[in-house]
């Protein structure tokens, strides 16, 4: 253990687990983007947080990602840490899931913490301040970021909107942000709104996507964008095998370009409620790396190598990504391990990656995925 970690788990964390989990969420990223903001802290972050390396990157069609760890979809719903997120040693972020309309989210409490199990407990419910916001301020500070952006849409939190309404809502929000991400990630899978879950049934996902490209060609044309930027579409983690396969064809036959798996696991239950005050949440941190990687494995079996997988849920150690990796992940996300583990874990995942390449003799990380698919970590 480093110093930094040391100081982050026996003094940092106790400190701010005094706290309620949702002030401290927003403590972190306003911190981030004024220490960001400043040369000095943002000089000594860097030198900190970052690593480069040959080994690290990747280029998945025109993007170029200098490592291939992420920022997950929830811990910057709005897009204030563009650009500072670079200088805490992530190789891509993704911002949101934003929605066409504002939205306040669910009544507090929605955030527990799960210490002894590393885990959160939320049910958010897509608490942003609507595309139209968020994707001005991306426009402003997307040309200093030098990381893709990916960016997470998702269906506003308000069961009114249904239907035929549901897909005009998502294509709002899609049109808004194609233009600016480097991927746009349809975030089918909310589990905590009352609707959430609508377009995890395979046929409403097929009327989403073939609207979705529709507009994809409009907005193409309208701002003559010669390379389309690659669509994802992310699922939660209680999709069963058949559909998730069923959902793939899907995908597939409408020029999906990936899948991020998993969202959080959706759970109720009366220990919580009494616990935590929340009725249930989505269940995120090391009790969901299982479910992750075997969802990512199933994946990774139903495809080529050419559909990107960004394996995310439950990764809290180094060799938690080596695991997602091996099972099929080209990229991978963290958020509740940044919690449990501090701002080093995503250099910790990337040490490791170079370890593994200088060790094995491997050149690339096309070379490190292909080895680790063949041998145990
Ligand atoms: C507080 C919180 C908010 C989240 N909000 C979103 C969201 O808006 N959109 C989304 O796609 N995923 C969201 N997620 C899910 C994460 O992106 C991720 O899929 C999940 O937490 C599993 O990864 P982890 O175990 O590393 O946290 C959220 C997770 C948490 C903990």
């Amino acid at each position: 253990m480093t110093h930094m970690e040391f100081s982050y788990e026996r003094v940092i964390r106790p400190l701010l687990f005094l706290l309620d989990a949702e002030l401290v969420h927003l403590l972190s990223v306003w911190g981030i983007k004024i220490a960001y903001d400043l040369v000095l802290p943002r000089i000594i972050l860097s030198s900190l947080l970052t690593v480069r390396h040959s080994c690290l990157s990747f280029r998945f069609n025109d993007v170029y990602f200098p490592n291939p760890v992420g920022l997950a979809a929830g811990y910057d719903k709005n897009g204030i840490l563009v650009p500072a997120v670079e200088s805490m040693g992530f190789g891509f972020i993704e911002i949101g899931s934003v929605t066409a309309l504002p939205s306040i989210g669910n009544p507090r409490p929605r955030l527990a913490r799960l210490a002894r199990h590393e885990a959160l407990i939320n049910r958010m419910g897509l608490n942003n301040q609507g595309v139209d916001r968020v994707a001005a301020r991306l426009s402003r500070s997307k040309n200093s970021l030098g990381l893709p952006l990916m960016v997470s849409i998702a269906k506003t939190n308000d069961v009114r909107i249904h239907g035929n309404k549901a897909i005009l809502d998502y294509c709002y929000s899609f049109q808004r942000v194609y233009p600016i991400a480097d991927l746009v990630i349809l975030n089918i899978s909310c589990p905590n709104t009352k609707d959430g879950k609508t377009f995890e049934d395979p046929n409403h996902l097929e009327s989403l996507l073939s609207r979705i490209l529709m507009v994809r060609d409009d907005v193409m044309m309208e701002f003559q964008m010669r390379n389309d930027v690659p669509i994802l579409v992310k699922v939660g983690a209680n999709v069963n095998s058949s559909t998730l396969k069923r959902l793939i064809d899907v995908c597939l036959s409408n020029e999906i370009k990936g899948m991020e798996l998993t969202n959080t696991y959706p759970i109720k239950s009366e220990n919580i409620l009494r616990n935590f005050g929340i009725p249930s949440g989505g269940l995120s941190g090391k009790p969901l790396l299982k479910r992750s990687l075997q969802l990512v494995r199933e994946a990774s079996s139903l495809v080529g190598d050419d559909f990107l997988i960004v394996g995310v849920g439950g990764i809290t150690r180094p060799v938690d990504a080596l695991k997602m990796f091996q099972h099929g992940a080209h990229l991978v996300q963290v958020l509740t391990g940044l919690i449990y583990k501090g701002p080093m874990l995503p250099k910790k995942i990337n040490n490791i990656i170079i370890q593994v390449c200088q060790e094995q003799g491997l050149r690339n990380f096309r070379e490190f995925l292909e080895f680790l698919r063949f041998n145990k970590v």
